[in-house]
This record gives C-alpha cells, structure tokens and sequence, in this order.
C-alpha cells in the first residue's frame, strides 16, 4: 500500500514473510532497535489442536515490508502443566521494550487461564532483541487483575504498563521500576467503569495518547482514543479516531500497538487485528499510518493518507 509516506503491506491481505510462510504475530508490538523493526505477537499457528498459542515470536524488517521470521523466541511449554507459559494456557499481546540501563530486552505480556479468571501479566527477558527470552514468572500489578494490556516507554526510559483491570470495567496504568522487572506501586485508574481494552499508547509534543477497544471478546467495536499530559492522568476521553465506512468497527479489526516513525515526528502507524476466532491462525493484520493535524487531530481512515 502507497501512502505518500510510507509503503505497508495491504491491510487484510495475508502477510507473507521472506519465505513465504504465512506471519505469526497477533496482538502484537514493534520495537526499533539499531536501524531495525522487531515484530513480536501471538504465534496462532498450532500443531495441537487443543494448544492455544504456539508461542510469541519474532520478525525484523528493516522497511516495515519485508520481514524475516527469528522464529518462536517465547516458546509455550508441554511438560508442566504448573507452568504459566503451559500450551493450554493464554498468552497474549506481547510487547517488547529494551531497557537503557541494563541492556536488558523486555517481554511483556498477558498470561491467563483458559477462562481468563488467572489475569495476569508475564515477564521475560533476553540479551538480544531476536531471543532467546527467558521467562521469569507473573504478577497481578498492585495486587490487581490485569488482562489486555500493553506497555510504554517514554522518552526518559520511564515505563508503564497499563491493562484492564477490575473485571476489565477499569484500566490501570502502572509504573515500572527501573530495572522493569517489578512495579514502583504507583499506579493510576482511568476509563473507571467503561470497560475498555486493548489499549495501544503514544506521545505526541509532549502529551500521551491512547486508542483503546471496547470490551466485546473477539468481535470488533467502536475504538476511542484520549489524551493526557502524564501517564498517570487524568485521561481526558477524545471519541472515535477512525473516519469513513466501518470506522465505528474499527474497520472489522482491534488495536494493539502504535508505531512511532521516528524519522517522520508526528507520523504513526495504527496497528489492528482483524480476529478469526474460529481460526485465529490466520487472523489479519491491519497497520494503517496516521498524522497529526496543526490542530492536533488524528483521523485514521482505511484509503491511503496523501
Ligand atoms: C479481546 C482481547 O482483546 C483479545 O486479546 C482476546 O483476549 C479476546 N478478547 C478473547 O476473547
């Protein structure tokens, strides 16, 4: 797709990586790290019928386009069914961060039971942004249910992690600690009671930004996006960002990630999956680039941006 500032691959259409094979990574993230866009999401490719998820794996790409498969760097495990990362087990939305002071990449993603009554966050790590990641186990932040979720790094190195919580009617933001293995216990709660998810965070001149879904299962809904001078808040609530036919589905697709083109300030892309739950193996990716307007309005809309 030509979008008079960046090629993407067409939205809908299946995503094939330098060999052909079909990519596997839903719910996912993007990470810019030495010249090179590292994709990680939810491998839904499962051998056993019963396994939910594969694992998370990982693409590098250096134009967004072309991708080569790093394979599988978060693998589910079939021989402890204790295990958070046990093949029947939910893992979902990974994201991935790399942390400054420790040179540590970050994983972080949701980890649940088949009935999501687990509700928890993971956290792995490795010393290359291409894998291995080790897992080291999960939490409830503060104490707290955390489902969808995703996490931000601000321009400092400070980093949140927001997720629904409180039976998914509430979201939370959270600080991590600096080593962000841990939680510092500051935490805000914001859309109380709205029952919003799959959040996808941004900065802008200064000011955070949101798109978040509402709570429907896999079943697409109207996005919202707001806006807020601090990751702890308020969040001031902005309406739909999506504009033209479908825009109050989110154009049949859910957020799970904002890409910040670095070399283009004030330009993003707005990445979605169009969910097949009854083959979510070959859900689609949908990554639709936006731009601020000199009033500081985004419009994101399914025709190419001029
Ligand atoms: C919606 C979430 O956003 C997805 O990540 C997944 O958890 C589905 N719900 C499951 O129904």
């Amino acid at each position: 797709m030509s979008t008079g500032f960046i090629h993407l691959l067409e939205p809908g259409e299946p995503w094939l990586d330098s060999k052909g094979e079909m990519i596997q990574a839903h719910g996912g993230g993007v990470l810019l790290h030495g010249g090179r866009y590292y994709w990680f999401g939810e491998n839904r490719d499962v051998s056993r019928k019963e396994a939910k998820v594969l694992g998370v794996s990982c693409y590098s790409s250096t134009d967004l386009t072309h991708w080569q498969d790093e394979g599988v760097v978060l693998p589910t495990v079939y021989d402890n069914q204790d295990h958070d990362l046990y093949f029947t087990q939910v893992v979902e939305r990974p994201k991935v961060i790399y942390n400054h002071r420790s040179g540590e990449f970050v994983m972080i993603m949701h980890i649940d039971s088949p009935d999501y009554k687990y509700a928890r966050v993971g956290f792995a790590f490795s010393q290359a942004p291409d894998g291995p990641y080790q897992y080291v186990g999960s939490i409830r932040p503060n104490g707290a249910e955390s489902r969808d979720m995703t996490v931000f790094q601000d321009d400092d190195g400070k980093s949140y992690l927001i997720y629904s919580s409180e039976g998914n009617a509430t979201m939370h933001v959270a600080e991590l600690s600096d080593d962000y293995r841990s939680l510092t216990g500051v935490y805000c709660r914001i859309f109380e009671g709205q029952y919003r998810e799959a959040p996808a965070v941004f900065k802008y001149e200064s000011k955070y930004y949101m798109i978040t879904s509402g709570c429907t299962g896999w079943k697409s809904n109207e996005a919202q996006w707001a806006v807020a001078d601090s990751m702890l808040g308020p969040w001031r609530t902005l309406g739909n960002p999506c504009v033209g036919p479908d825009a109050e589905k989110t154009f049949y697709t859910q957020s799970t990630f904002v890409l910040a083109l670095e070399e283009r300030p004030g330009s993003f892309v707005f990445m979605a999956d169009r969910w097949k739950p009854d083959n979510l193996r070959d859900s689609r990716y949908i990554w639709l680039p936006f731009k601020f307007t000199e009033d500081g309005q985004i419009e994101i809309r399914w025709e190419t941006y001029e």
